[in-house]
């Protein structure tokens, strides 16, 4: 495999012959020729001309090289006690007759399956039926409410829906049929058919004509197994989307044989976990991290990957993470900070992890928003193995950097997720498209062509890919994120340079939440603003300047706008604290000054520009900027 310093100069040297080479990792139906297409910049391609299955090289290709018996997915749930294994090849039978069930209901090759659904089996089957048939999935986060759904459902237009009749939270069930009701009556586009998952916690009524019993295709003989068709590797495997700065989420597609690749050579390079070992991602299937992690890297890699339906706390104690390791061996488990911390404040001598064991874990890696070297350094002690922060985003698929624990790894420097993973050139540009030198703070870009894997473009938006990400320093993919690299290279990722916030591990729009606040009519005008939470990273808060002649109580009227980002965005958002305020801060060109505002809210004195149309306004705004729940 040679060192991280050799693969990462043959990476950025000849991105091609590099990337030509770890091709062979992946089971082709036809073997690429070439790596990279460059022929039309800045729209990189890889494996031009490869086909593939991406199902078949999760799966078949493992039974075929005598793994059947060895488990694939174990479902684990701490909230009903469940717990069942699937070996490979039981998994492949569910995938091939649900493939099979897809295809009876109409899906054809690049048909989209929209799924929408909680943390149980069926969901990481769907999504793998769905690659099997060639049709594009696209996971919705369970958490999103209705009017979130129907955006989706319009954007990808899908034939059919997969979902459940409920979800189950903590202690409270959360029936989904409703949602999925009330979405697909908000949207233009209808699907054909659904697929539902009936769960004795709260079973649904099913629409007439519309709705399927999940139970009933899966039934052995009702439909033909699906075989693994062929696709280009520049076919679409999946959509997710995730927030953007505007209102509307951005479909970020994800090609089949860049990911094929990119995938499992993290799986060895980055996660060190191979053939036979056992991978805990305690995440959603609805995230990212749950469609890398979860689902694709660990079943590429042939390893056991453990499906968890819980919360890291009270479901039942903070000592749920660590059983599940001691239950099923997992020698290396993967989740958020915000996970970590909200163990650590419940447990804050790690009392659990001593009683109950975790000697088969080797690597906790930890991802999805700045890990705090507090948090770092606690699980570090308590948990007793490598704690590994890695950056990356949904756009990429997986780790921008991290450190190479299954390559050479390197001395971890708390506050850093370690050196950019090879194939990516990350640079520290200032506003003129400058390099920055070493520890001077400017806009993290990546210099393209990105590697295999990261994201083809938005669903059927090319405008929007060019000007979100491409268009702010040509030739480079801008991230969002601000930060610096250190004499040694090793990236700091100090946060977000634009309007989107990570509230507990979930990546939000502010923009999104200001149009739900917008839309009720006693408002004038309105910020949103992510501030900092010891728990959650960040938390949002509003600020809301009512119209002239509102007789509405404030009190009232700020209980409907947290109703109203609960009922159009999700819970998950999290917007609890809104503060009624006479006017906003802004610059004379009317620009709001949310920078600014976040800056006092977090401790600071807060930048306050030349530009500001009155001065007045953010001194009166101070106290309650400062003033915490
Ligand atoms: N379906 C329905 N509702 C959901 C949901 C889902 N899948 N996920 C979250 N929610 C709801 C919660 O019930 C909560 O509702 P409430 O305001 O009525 O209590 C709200 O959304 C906020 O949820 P959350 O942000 O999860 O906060 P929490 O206080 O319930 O839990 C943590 C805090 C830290 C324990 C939890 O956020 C967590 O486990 N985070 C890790 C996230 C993660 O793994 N991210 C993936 C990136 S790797
Ligand atoms: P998502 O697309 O939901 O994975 O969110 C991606 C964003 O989360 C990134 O752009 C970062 O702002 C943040 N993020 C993810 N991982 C890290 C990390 N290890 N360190 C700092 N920020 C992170």
């Amino acid at each position: 495999m040679g060192t991280y310093h050799e693969q990462f100069q043959a990476s950025l040297s000849d991105p091609n012959a590099y990337w030509l080479h770890q091709a062979r990792h992946v089971d082709w139906i036809s073997a690429p020729t070439r790596a990279l297409d460059d022929s039309n910049p800045p729209m990189y391609r890889w494996y031009p001309d490869g086909t593939l299955n991406t199902a078949y090289n999760a799966l078949d290709r493992h039974v075929i090289a005598g793994r059947a018996d060895q488990p694939a997915l174990i479902y684990h749930s701490a909230i009903t006690g469940a717990r069942k294994t699937w070996t490979y090849a039981e998994l492949l039978d569910h995938v091939a007759r649900l493939g099979g069930a897809l295809q009876a209901l109409g899906v054809e090759p690049g048909d989209r399956v929209v799924i929408y659904m909680p943390m149980i089996p069926e969901a990481l089957m769907a999504m793998l039926a769905c690659a099997r048939i060639g049709a594009v999935h696209s996971v919705v986060f369970g958490g999103f409410a209705p009017a979130e759904l129907a955006t989706r459902i319009d954007d990808a237009q899908p034939k059919v829906i997969v979902s459940a009749s409920c979800g189950l939270e903590g202690q409270r069930v959360i029936e989904y049929m409703p949602m999925l009701n009330r979405a697909i009556d908000r949207a233009e586009h209808k699907p054909e058919r659904c697929l539902i998952v009936q769960r004795e916690q709260a079973p649904a009524e099913l629409v007439e004509g519309r709705d399927v019993d999940f139970a009933d295709v899966m039934r052995p003989g009702a439909v033909e197994p699906a075989v693994a068709v062929e696709v280009m590797a520049t076919d679409p495997l999946y959509i997710l989307y995730t927030s953007g700065t505007t209102g509307k989420p951005k479909g970020i597609v994800r090609d089949n044989g860049g990911h094929a690749v990119a995938l499992t050579v993290t799986m060895q390079e980055i996660y060190d976990v191979g053939p036979g070992e056992v991978m805990f991602t305690a995440s959603d299937v609805g995230w990212v991290v749950g469609h890398s992690y979860i689902v694709y890297g660990p079943l590429l890699a042939g390893a056991t990957t453990v499906l968890f339906e819980g919360k890291p706390v009270g479901t039942p104690d903070a000592g749920t993470f660590w059983r599940v390791v001691n239950e099923h061996g997992a020698k290396t488990m993967f989740t958020a900070p915000t996970a970590i911390r909200a163990i650590r404040k419940v447990d804050p001598d790690g009392n659990f992890i001593d009683e109950i064991g975790v000697p088969s874990l080797k690597n906790l890696f930890l991802a999805g928003e700045r890990l705090d070297p507090d948090t770092y350094a606690w699980a570090t002690e308590k948990v007793g193995v490598p704690v590994t922060d890695n950056w990356w985003q949904t756009e990429t698929g997986w780790p921008i950097a991290s450190n190479m624990r299954g390559l050479d790894p390197m001395p971890l420097k708390p506050g850093s997720p370690s050196v950019p993973a090879p194939g990516y050139d990350v640079q520290i540009l200032d506003a003129t498209s400058a390099q920055l030198p070493p520890n001077e703070d400017g806009a993290i870009a990546i210099k393209l062509p990105m590697p295999p894997g990261t994201l083809a473009g938005i669903w059927g938006d090319e405008q929007r890919y060019l000007s979100s990400y491409l268009t702010a320093y040509p030739g480079y993919y801008l991230t969002g994120d601000g930060g610096y690299l250190d004499e040694d290279g090793y990236v700091y990722v100090m946060g977000r340079t634009d309007d989107v916030i990570n509230v507990a591990g979930h990546r939000l729009s502010t923009g999104s939440m200001e149009s739900v606040l917008a839309g009720h009519p006693a408002v004038a005008e309105c910020a949103v603003i992510g501030v900092h939470d010891s728990l959650k990273g960040q938390s949002p808060r509003g600020f809301v300047v009512l119209k002239e002649g509102i007789t509405t109580s404030q009190e009232q009227v700020v209980k409907e706008l947290v109703q109203a980002v609960r009922d159009d965005i999700g819970a998950v958002a999290s917007l609890k604290q809104i503060d009624i305020v006479a006017a906003l801060p802004k610059t004379r060109s009317g620009k709001i000054l949310r920078k600014t505002m976040r800056e006092i809210a977090d401790g600071g004195q807060g930048n306050v520009p030349s530009t500001i149309e009155d001065p007045q306004v953010i001194e009166d705004l101070r106290g309650v900027l400062t003033r915490t729940m």
